[in-house]
């Protein structure tokens, strides 16, 4: 069949009084009145284990949203089991029939399930209202919609026949199955992990991050609800390295596709690495991981567009993006402006749950992650010479994890601040010679092992096209004269290099390219 055209989903507005707001409060009250079993999915079948562990709102931690049942080495296995007897017939189902799956998942988060599945992460992840619309609904409608245009832009790349001879190319799905390994911070790619490469006729085993299995089990409902065969893909509950001790030794493991920090994603690699002899295949490696993203400012900048891009890009879902400015290269001439933008515009913004809309901040994930950002302010504190806290520097966790919005100046590029990802809501800045443009750019090359994305503010096209050029290597994606954040599917294909991870463009035909493992038919006369 012709598939819908390439579109994006419009973001709702939940302004006051709209339907889709009286929804979602609905079913935030429904969520936080009932507790929630969460199980693992094998082969179709609800497994529930003894051992249960709380999910509670990052915003409000002694509230109890439900438990979910954790998976040992057993599940893991009879997970694999599942996949390879479900690939028998999913590999080799046309794949109309695989596209029409994920069609009508898109479909039912775009309208039955949006309300619960926002929730969810409202909840479950501490998001807002207006950035859960953003990630799981659009973000993920759009994954699993465009990657079926991009599954045929594939399919269409055939190789030339003659007469008497005629070529084909088979997209073949990878002769195994996939690990999908997701990170807490995005339920739209929780989502297309596992969806992109079922999409192509794989069948995957899925191990959602344990902080953000609450909106992870309304995805599986998604999939179930949209006809998935059993075994397609299998949600594990197991801890990261009990899932991986059995995964990365089985001679069926076919690809990883994770997202999640550089260092796990490097202990993973190890792992493969070391048990290469014992593969079918060669496995794809596929991660994309962690970010130090940088602004960059020329002395030519527009001040008011260059604040609120700062704002934006470093305090939006409190800096828990990996793509979040939280380094900026502001020169001398603009601090001042900026600053007085900046701080004004602090003023304003509000931190709390996210059962009030009006607050813009939230609560950081966990206590782990909050103890760790606590600290990175705590030692500003306790070097005056080397940084200051220009605004924000306040925690909380008594009912919540909360890190207020802190910018932090850095009176030396190098400042660990400037160099080390922090993930949280603080943005470190170093104010350079506003005459001496060139001189920084090597200093924001080469100051993080990362390179996912960055920005340059500039009105001087000399400024632009100098930074881009020589900046070629330092982020997949990046901007000019807006944010660092925000990547549309379809529009920005997504993806970092260097430490940043295999730059395999999320929601792009590169990304979906991974998952196959393409046969040449040559037939004669
Ligand atoms: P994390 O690395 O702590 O965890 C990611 C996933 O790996 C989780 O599911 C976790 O349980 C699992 N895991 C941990 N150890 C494992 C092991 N030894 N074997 C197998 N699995 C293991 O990351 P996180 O805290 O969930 O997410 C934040 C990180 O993700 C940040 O570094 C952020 O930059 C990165 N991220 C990157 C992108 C991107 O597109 N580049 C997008 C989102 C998040
Ligand atoms: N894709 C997300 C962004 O660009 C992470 O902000």
């Amino acid at each position: 069949f012709n598939v819908p055209a390439l579109r994006n989903e419009p973001v709702k507005s939940y302004a006051p009084g709209s339907p889709e707001r009286s929804e979602l409060k609905k079913a935030l009250e429904e969520a936080r009145s009932k507790l929630v079993e969460i199980p693992q999915y094998i082969g179709g079948e609800e497994v529930f284990s003894q051992n249960k562990k709380r999910v509670s709102p990052p915003h409000d931690h002694q509230h109890i949203l439900g438990y979910f049942h954790e998976g040992n080495t057993e599940d893991v296995k009879k997970a694999i089991d599942s996949a390879l007897e479900a690939r028998k017939t999913w590999a080799v189902m046309h794949w109309e029939q695989r596209a029409a799956i994920f069609l009508k998942a898109a479909d039912l988060i775009a309208g039955p399930y949006r309300a619960e599945l926002n929730a969810a992460t409202m909840l479950g992840q501490s998001k807002n209202a207006y950035q859960a619309e953003i990630d799981s609904a659009c973000e993920i409608i759009d994954f699993l919609r465009l990657n079926v245009n991009f599954l045929t832009d594939i399919y269409k790349q055939q190789p030339v026949s003659s007469d008497g001879v005629w070529n084909r190319m088979e997209y073949r799905p990878l002769e195994g199955f996939i690990f999908a390994i997701t990170p807490f911070n995005f339920t739209a790619i929780a989502g297309n992990l596992p969806a992109a490469p079922a999409l192509m006729g794989n069948v995957v085993l899925w191990k959602p991050a344990f902080t953000q299995v609450y909106a992870a089990n309304v995805i599986m409902k998604v999939f179930k609800a949209a006809g998935l065969p059993d075994g397609v893909i299998n949600m594990i509950l197991a801890d990261g390295p009990v899932a991986g001790d059995i995964v990365f030794k089985h001679a069926d493991f076919a690809g990883i596709h994770f997202t999640g920090s550089t260092k796990v994603f490097q202990t993973i690699w190890k792992e493969i690495g070391e048990n290469i002899g014992s593969y079918k295949t060669f496995p794809r490696i596929v991660g994309e991981t962690g970010g130090k993203d940088f602004v960059l400012a020329h002395k030519s900048a527009n001040a008011k567009a260059l604040a609120t891009g700062l704002i934006r890009g470093a305090f939006e879902y409190q800096g828990q993006k990996c793509s979040a400015a939280s380094r900026a290269y502001i020169p001398s001439n603009l601090w001042d402006e900026v600053k007085g933008y900046m701080l004004a515009d602090l003023a304003e913004i509000k931190m709390g749950g996210v059962e009030d809309f009006s607050n813009f901040v939230n609560a950081v994930i966990d206590e782990k992650s909050f103890d760790k950002i606590a600290s990175y302010i705590e030692g500003v504190k306790n070097n005056p010479d080397d940084a200051e806290i220009v605004v924000g520097g306040t925690v909380d966790k008594s009912k919540g994890y909360f890190v207020q919005p802190t910018i932090i100046k850095a009176s030396k590029p190098d400042y660990v601040t400037m160099c080390e990802e922090i993930f949280g809501p603080v943005l470190t800045v170093y104010i350079y010679d506003a005459d001496k443009f060139e001189e920084i750019i090597p200093i924001v090359d080469s100051t993080s092992p990362y390179a996912l994305t960055g920005a340059v503010f500039a009105q001087d096209r000399y400024a632009i096209q100098y930074a881009t050029e020589h900046l070629v290597n330092a982020a997949g994606n990046f901007y000019i004269n807006d944010k660092p954040t925000g990547a549309v599917v379809g529009q920005q294909p997504f993806g970092g290099a260097r430490a940043s991870g295999t730059n395999d463009k999320a929601g792009s035909v590169l990304n979906l390219l991974r998952w196959v493992s393409p046969r040449v038919i040559k037939e004669t006369l």
